[in-house]
């Protein structure tokens, strides 16, 4: 059986909760591996949207098992009014998800701590600074949480730092130490039936030949080690993450699904050498819904950037790409594509390390002609218009990986499998 791990390609919000949802049925685990509360990742089956931020977006196959892996900063209120949420739509959340005693815990402080930093447009749910307490080793994981004995003074200990830290900054908000406390002693009732050692519970599953699916969050661009630093989320979002967030081995990955759409976005600040400030970028914002699932924000718009998603395949050893929200683009004359950088006069093909260097990156476009006429909806490949197999086949050279799966809008049944392709052979035979 085959252990797939499924993430974006270029900076969050690709459609991966739709591909993971689709196509989650014939792994027997979904779990995620990296990120918070920040994630927002969209499943819509027929009217009813599904919202999910902690939990991963198998939870809505009845029976399947869904694990917060490791890898996660957890705000257990967060967790819990999600699980709330999707309880009362009827998904049974409490007896398929398992959280791992690892993952580390958010707090109010941590939230409280964002406000002092750097401004680089983040989701303000406090991600950052929880994982910084993670590399600084200072930190309260779930299993801490549990510890009865333990817990009030470690908690006590921690805040008392941020406050000191707090008070430095001029910061006038404080945490209410035992407020919080008492708060944090009750939810860790809540969630201990569920909290377990994952990464056990997921080397054991794939040795006894099941199949897990890694659901990747945030996007490769935005990975914390190769995105556009230091305008990134704080935690791993390319492939390598999916090994550290679960505990699963390098070994036992089969295969590396990128998503990005058929155009690029990007929320928050900065470099994005392809946005279109232009009115067509406000037509794409507008026909393709491009503001946040979290926030609210506006997404900035723009084209497909292929050496960005040629380093994105690269770093992730992608074996297969899916093109999502084709059909965003389906009134348009002219598709700019980005084919190389342009630095003075010399053309550069890698993405710079410096979102400095990438700023001053000027784009080279080829255009490609649009195709003017509806796709949505469209579910096999010989029926999309002759211009938007075009397009397709262009990236796919561009890019050298197969678009193996195409989405044509938010629902289960606007999608195209292309026959014969990898993505085939690892998600539907
Ligand atoms: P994620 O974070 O990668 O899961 O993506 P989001 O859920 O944040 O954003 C993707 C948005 O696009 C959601 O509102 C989806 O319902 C929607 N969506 C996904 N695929 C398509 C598509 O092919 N066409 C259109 N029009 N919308 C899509
Ligand atoms: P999904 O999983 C898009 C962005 C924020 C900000 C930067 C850092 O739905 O694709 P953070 O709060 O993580 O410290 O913010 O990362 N960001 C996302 N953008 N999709 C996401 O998640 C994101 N999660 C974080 O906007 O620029
Ligand atoms: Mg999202």
């Amino acid at each position: 059986m085959s252990n797939v791990i499924i993430l974006g390609a270029q900076w969050g919000d690709e459609g991966k909760g739709k591909i993971v949802d689709l196509f989650c049925d014939r792994f027997d685990i979904v779990v995620r591996y990296q990120g918070g509360h920040n994630a927002g990742h969209t499943v819509q089956i027929g009217a009813q949207k599904f919202i999910l931020k902690l939990i991963p977006s198998g939870i809505l196959h009845p029976g399947k098992r869904a694990v917060i892996g490791n890898g996660l900063v957890i705000d257990p209120a967060a967790l819990l009014s999600e699980m709330e949420a999707l309880e009362a739509l009827g998904v049974n959340v409490a007896a398929q998800l398992s959280l791992s005693n690892r993952a580390h815990v958010l707090f109010p402080y941590h939230r409280a701590m964002e406000h002092m930093l750097q401004a680089i447009g983040t989701t303000s749910r406090g991600i950052g600074p929880c994982y910084e307490d993670k590399a600084g080793r200072r930190g309260i994981r779930v299993a801490d949480l549990l510890d009865r004995e333990r817990f009030g003074e470690q908690f006590e200990a921690a805040a008392k730092e941020k406050e000191t830290l707090a008070r430095a900054f001029g910061i006038p908000e404080h945490v209410d130490v035992p407020r919080v406390r008492a708060e944090y002693e009750a939810l860790a009732e809540r969630i201990r039936p569920m909290v377990c050692d994952t990464a056990r519970l997921l080397n054991d599953a794939i040795r006894a030949g099941k199949s897990v699916m890694f659901e990747g969050a945030q996007g490769t661009m935005l990975d914390l080690d190769h995105g556009t630093y230091p305008f990134v989320t704080s935690s791993s979002a390319s492939a390598g993450g999916a090994c550290t967030g679960t505990g699963v081995p390098p070994t036992r990955i089969s295969a590396v699904v990128g998503v990005a759409k058929a155009y690029t976005t990007r929320v928050g600040g900065g470099p994005f050498p392809t946005e279109a400030l232009d009115a067509t970028g406000d037509q794409i914002r507008e026909r393709g819904h491009e503001f946040g699932s979290v926030t609210g924000r506006p997404r900035r718009c723009g084209w497909v950037d292929v050496p960005l998603l040629r380093y994105s395949a690269m770093l992730n050893g992608m074996d297969s790409l899916v093109i999502t929200k084709l059909d965003v683009l389906d009134e348009l004359e002219k598709i700019p594509v980005c084919v190389a950088y342009r630095a003075g006069r010399r053309e550069v093909a890698d993405v710079p390390a410096t979102s400095r260097g990438l700023e001053t990156m000027e784009p080279v476009y080829e255009c490609l002609p649009g195709w003017q006429t509806s796709t949505a909806g469209i579910s096999r490949y010989e029926d999309l218009p002759q211009n938007a197999r075009n397009y397709l086949a262009y990236l796919e050279n561009r890019t050298g990986i197969e678009i193996g799966c195409i989405s044509t809008g938010p629902e289960r049944s606007q999608t195209i499998v292309r026959p014969g392709s990898r993505f085939e052979q690892l998600f539907c035979r």
